[in-house]
């Protein structure tokens, strides 16, 4: 089966071709460059963007998997939960599509999306799992009893972690979306330099709290009296990213023994964190654990994993009708 999965959620125009729910032929991503300058993404600009996209980014996608729309067996789109606005241009380019062609067509949740990374990056995964999804507007543990049966073990009670990313690196005059800048501009730090909070580590806890640790950057930015520099900006960014992946990873792992399953995963754009990755795959493997992280260009928001819940969707026989709206929530 040949599916055409669309994600228009937030700030990427995204679309790709999956070839029977593993096989990727393409995978289109069209990163919005107006929110740079905002610190945030301004969902007035996003909606637009993806108008001027969606098309363009939708012939890319065929032209690379080499298929013709005539070739398609199916549409699957992000119809939740997101930016309204930005949802909208998805599911009504999908719906004029799956009508003009006659093929069935079916809403995703996108945080389901994420945690397809997994299934895509290894189809022969065994469930049950936990799978950590920490992206720009999630933080949250999921268990994965089955694909599509899935139980919330936690989640963030304010600030998702890509926002904490997004939100110290607006403070610190960096371009949104942070997260890969901090990456970069972290490593070689000394993680230990400065003293950030972990929140909610108490025993039994499995939810997250990023907002103190955002203010407690802003205090120590207050102290230091100016944007550090070089290497001290190395070493600020390295402690601030340690005390975000210290608390994902206790958490995760703690998950995990909670319960009883011997596969760790992660989805969402921060799993796309080398740092992330390398704490959680040793913590993990030293407490009995596999670890399964994604690609980058899986975890971050894409039509591939889109196009994969979809097909899973459709093997079950679920379709939506032309009345496929979209819901700012889940
Ligand atoms: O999943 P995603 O692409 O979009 C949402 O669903 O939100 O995640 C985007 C978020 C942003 O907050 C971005 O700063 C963060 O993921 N992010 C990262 C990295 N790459 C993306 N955070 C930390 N390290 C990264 N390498
Ligand atoms: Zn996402």
């Amino acid at each position: 089966m040949l599916v055409l999965g669309i994600d228009t959620s937030c700030d990427e125009t995204a679309a790709a071709v999956l070839s029977d729910g593993r096989c990727i032929l393409s995978n289109v991503v069209a990163s919005q460059v107006v929110h740079a300058r905002f610190g945030g993404v301004v969902p007035e600009y996003a909606s637009r963007a993806h108008m001027t996209m969606i098309v363009p980014v939708v012939e890319q996608a065929l032209e690379q998997a080499g298929v013709a729309f005539s070739d398609l067996d199916g549409v699957a789109v992000t119809n939740r939960p997101g930016l309204v606005g930005c949802l909208l241009i998805g599911v009504s380019y999908a719906k004029a599509l799956a009508y003009d062609l006659d093929i069935p067509i079916v809403g995703v949740d996108h945080i389901e999306g994420h945690v397809f990374a997994v299934r895509l990056a290894r189809p022969d995964v065994r469930l049950p799992a936990v799978c950590l999804v920490a992206s720009g507007g999630h933080t949250e543990l999921m268990l994965v009893e089955d694909w599509g049966r899935y139980e919330t073990l936690g989640r963030t009670r304010d600030d998702a972690a890509g926002e904490a990313f997004d939100k110290v690196g607006k403070l610190l005059g960096l371009e949104y979306p942070a997260g890969p800048a901090i990456e970069t501009l972290a490593r070689g730090g000394d993680p230990t330099a400065f003293d950030f909070p972990r929140a909610m580590m108490e025993r039994g806890n499995l939810d997250f709290s990023f907002s103190g640790l955002k203010t407690a950057v802003r205090y120590q930015l207050d102290d230091i009296g100016r944007v550090p520099e070089g290497a001290e900006l190395s070493d600020f960014l390295a402690s601030f990213q340690q005390a975000v992946v210290d608390a994902l990873v206790a958490k995760t792992v703690r998950a995990a023994e909670a319960a009883s399953v011997t596969t760790i995963a992660v989805g969402g754009g921060v799993a796309a964190n080398a740092h992330l990755a390398k704490h959680l795959t040793e913590e993990a493997s030293r407490c009995g654990f596999e670890t399964i992280v994604p690609p980058g260009k899986l975890c971050t928001d894409n039509g591939a994993v889109i196009a994969a819940v979809g097909d899973s969707l459709f093997s079950r026989g679920v379709r939506d009708g032309l009345d496929l709206s979209a819901r700012a929530s889940r």
